[in-house]
């Protein structure tokens, strides 16, 4: 099996990477590189607006067996279950990886689209006299963008490859 990812602003890079590193698979570039024909394939893309970018041309030209969306938000089994929903994935394995938000490297339309998605969260988090210290990095997150790409986000996806036939 092999990595093929899609990536805008290197987060999902840096994941695909990581794994391929952790897991010695080759990584390939979704718009650059051509894997080897009839690889089996697990596919990596940045989500946008719930969709996971990338995946339908994957979806034609490799044989998928399990696919990782890279996102802004935290973890959790409300992310899962819509990014399940909108992405027409049946029953295929799915991993959902924190990644970051990098406003700088994004158009100022996309920048615009996210800002909007946050604005409730950017002013209740303001509006807040006290803000805990994560209350402070949720927010300084929102405003002018991080990473959470972490080794260990990887654990959940690594299992499964374990079990899988390489
Ligand atoms: C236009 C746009 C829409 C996005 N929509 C979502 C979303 O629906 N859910 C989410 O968790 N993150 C969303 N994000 C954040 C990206 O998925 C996140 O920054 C991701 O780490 C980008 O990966 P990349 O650096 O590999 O491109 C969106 C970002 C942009 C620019």
């Amino acid at each position: 099996m092999v990595i093929v990812y899609q990536s805008n602003t290197g987060f999902t890079q840096e994941y695909a990477q990581m794994l391929g590193k952790a897991e010695k698979m080759k990584v390939y570039a979704l718009d650059q590189d051509q894997p080897p024909k009839g690889e089996k394939v697990l596919f990596l893309g940045p989500l946008m607006a719930g969709h996971i970018s990338g995946l339908d041309e994957a979806n034609k030209r490799f044989s998928l067996q399990a696919v990782c969306g890279v996102g802004m938000s935290p973890p959790g089994q409300d992310v899962m279950n819509r990014m399940r929903r909108a992405n027409y994935l049946s029953d295929l394995p799915l991993f959902y990886l924190q990644g970051g938000w990098a406003p700088k490297k994004v158009g100022w339309l996309k920048r615009r689209m996210v800002n909007m998605v946050t604005r409730s969260a950017r002013k209740a988090l303001l509006a807040k006299g006290m803000r805990t210290p994560q209350e402070q990095e949720q927010l300084d997150f929102l405003v002018r963008g991080g990473s959470y790409v972490a080794y260990q986000n990887l654990d959940e996806v690594r299992t499964w490859l374990k079990n899988q036939p390489r």
